[in-house]
């Protein structure tokens, strides 16, 4: 019996636990005792499915989100016209990233990581969009009349992968990307996809839940079953955010449903084995929360520490944030920036940029009043610029989000699963 969390719910515990009822169970003056005792557990159900879609109507009134991606939705299941399985059923989106003019596009914009990005272009994506593309040749119509000349370069690109094939190289199809919270490990994911140029879908374990019993289990099944649909369209790239979210270790829940939900998803995660043309990527700030299950799964074969950045990689941001943003500023020295900013994570450091680029501009917008009025002068408009001094103050005043963070957690961990 749940504890009471509605006044039905206090209701049904205080006649079903008061002395009454087990004096009347007792004397079998009740006539049909366990009918009564259904009635009321599915009365009780009904009103939490209630104050579920209470809840829902709250969420569905809020305005749509706004994101630099066009989206293909998959098709959805056809509506059975049950109320509840609207209300609740989670959406899979397949976003497609768009190049900007002018904006970096994949590992492009990803500061420092230098040996992650050599390693993750040779080890993965290399032969996985090499794979794709042969697998794109080979599924192309034959009957399409192309020209001889494309016929010839078909044939050559085939020739090329089957004695790359010979060589038996496999590639990594899941990574569990782990380290503190700001280190980029979901800005890399996202990047990664724009490199590979697949559909992604993104999906933080934290948002499965729901109070109807067993509704959270079909949910993952859901996903699961949408993700799997539409790598069978496209090659997908499958980001599992917050992954230790769901997949905590299950000792550590005296909670049925919750280890109804592991188990689900872990039989999930498993048959993913056989999804052509999904790769997984987890993410996690606490892998030492991670339920055993998902490392043994072999989905995640490559186990990757994203950590905070070096001095090299915090130049890098610093001039990623200021400089190709594009900016004012005055001349800046990056190195000795990168050197202030020690044991900060490229969050804190894109943080910082964008307080002094509010600090430096705060005072354009007093103008706006004489600008309006007809008296702005150009001179008035110079000299706005973020200085050296502006991000030393801002540094020392910015604590790093590393502050709270036990470090230990990471290596101790890694040395556990070696
Ligand atoms: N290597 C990087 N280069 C540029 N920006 C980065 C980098 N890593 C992180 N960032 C910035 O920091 C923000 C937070 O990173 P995020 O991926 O959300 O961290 P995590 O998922 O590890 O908590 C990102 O939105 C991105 O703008
Ligand atoms: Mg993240």
């Amino acid at each position: 019996m749940p504890s009471s969390s509605t006044p039905f719910d206090a209701f049904f515990q205080s006649i079903t636990s008061g002395r009454e009822f087990e004096n009347l169970k007792k004397s079998g003056d009740i006539a049909d005792l366990s009918t009564l005792e259904k009635s009321l557990t599915s009365m009780q159900s009904d009103v939490a499915k209630a104050n579920d879609l209470m809840k829902n109507f709250d969420t569905k009134c809020s305005p749509p989100s706004w994101s630099d991606h066009t989206s293909t939705g998959i098709q959805n299941p056809p509506k059975t016209g049950n109320p509840w399985d609207e209300e609740i059923k989670p959406a899979i989106e397949v976003q497609h990233f768009v190049k900007k003019d002018g904006s970096p596009w994949g590992f492009a914009a990803v500061a420092g990581m230098n040996d992650l990005k050599k390693e993750l272009s040779e080890s993965f994506i290399k032969p996985l969009k090499f794979k794709f593309l042969i697998e794109k040749l080979r599924s192309s119509d034959p009957e399409n009349p192309t020209s001889e000349e494309e016929k010839k370069k078909h044939e050559m690109i085939l020739k090329l992968y089957s004695e790359y094939e010979k060589f038996k190289i496999s590639i990594p199809t899941g990574m569990l990307f782990y380290g503190p919270p700001g280190t980029g490990k979901t800005f890399i994911t996202k990047k990664l996809a724009e490199e590979l140029d697949c559909g992604f879908i993104s999906k933080n374990m934290g948002e499965f839940g729901s109070s109807y019993l067993h509704q959270t289990t079909k949910n993952i099944k859901d996903f699961f079953d949408g993700a799997k649909k539409a790598a069978e369209n496209e090659p997908i790239l499958l980001f599992l955010d917050e992954v230790d979210s769901l997949v905590s270790a299950r000792t550590n829940n005296v909670d049925a449903n919750k280890s109804e939900e592991v188990s689900q998803f872990l039989q999930e995660f498993n048959e993913l084995e056989n999804a052509k043309n999904l790769i997984v990527i987890a993410a996690t700030n606490r892998p030492d929360h991670l339920d055993p299950a998902i490392l043994r799964s072999g989905r995640l074969d490559k186990k990757i520490y994203l950590g905070p950045p070096d001095e090299q990689a915090r130049e890098e941001l610093f001039k990623m944030y200021i400089e190709k943003a594009g900016r004012p500023s005055n001349k800046l020295d990056y190195r000795e920036l990168a050197k202030l900013s020690h044991g900060y994570v490229s969050a804190d450091i894109e943080g910082i940029c964008d307080e002094v680029a509010r600090d430096a501009s705060r005072d354009l917008l007093e103008l706006i009043d004489e600008a309006e009025s007809g008296k702005l002068t150009e001179k008035e408009l110079s000299g706005h610029v973020i200085t050296m001094e502006s991000i030393k103050k801002t540094i020392l005043e910015t604590p790093s989000s590393l502050k709270m963070v036990d470090m230990n957690i990471y290596t101790s961990w890694l040395e556990k699963i070696k």
